[in-house]
């Protein structure tokens, strides 16, 4: 089922979320409806407090980005192991329709997440995978990508959202 998008500034997605403890039908439900809402609205990455659903839960699928090697993931209380470097990216939100913000985030991770089955895996993930799913972590504690610009830049964002909202109203 394709479920609303929260949008910035609702409570939810300033709240960190909370660890899965069990595995089943229903977080099965929710990662079906989270991959059906994001291909709906076109995006690469979600995280379940999104759609409202205060979980440590993140769905990936960088396949339409014809230039990285396509990553499809649902990772279940995800935990970075080990990160290096840095790249910079003009990063979109479904959380912020219409607005773009250049982040500064690392390019090469180790994470580990339980999927579906329960079991523990180990990802490496280098460029765009490493970037979205950082996002999307950045989700579920709580944060967004206007959180990782500073100063002057993190204004302007704040206001060029400001005037989509109000266009869009
Ligand atoms: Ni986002």
């Amino acid at each position: 089922m394709v479920r609303k998008i929260l949008t910035f500034p609702h409570p939810i997605l300033k709240t960190p979320t909370k660890e899965v403890d069990v595995i089943d039908k229903e977080i099965e439900g929710l990662v079906r409806d989270m991959f059906e809402t994001m291909y709906h609205a076109e995006g690469v990455g979600l995280a379940a407090n999104q759609i409202g659903e205060s979980l440590r839960i993140m769905v990936i699928d960088t396949t339409p980005k014809k230039e990285s090697p396509p990553v499809k993931l649902v990772l279940i209380n995800p935990e970075v192991l080990s990160k290096e470097g840095s790249i910079k990216y003009t990063e979109g939100c479904l959380s912020f329709p219409g607005l773009t913000v250049e982040v500064e985030r690392f390019r090469k991770l180790v994470v580990k997440a339980k999927d579906l089955t329960g079991e523990e895996k180990v990802y490496e993930l280098e460029g765009f995978p490493a970037i979205v799913f950082q996002h999307e972590m950045d989700h579920l504690m709580g944060i967004t990508f206007i959180d990782r610009v500073n100063g002057i830049k993190r204004r302007l964002a704040l206001d060029k959202y400001a005037k989509l909202q109000k266009q869009k109203a």
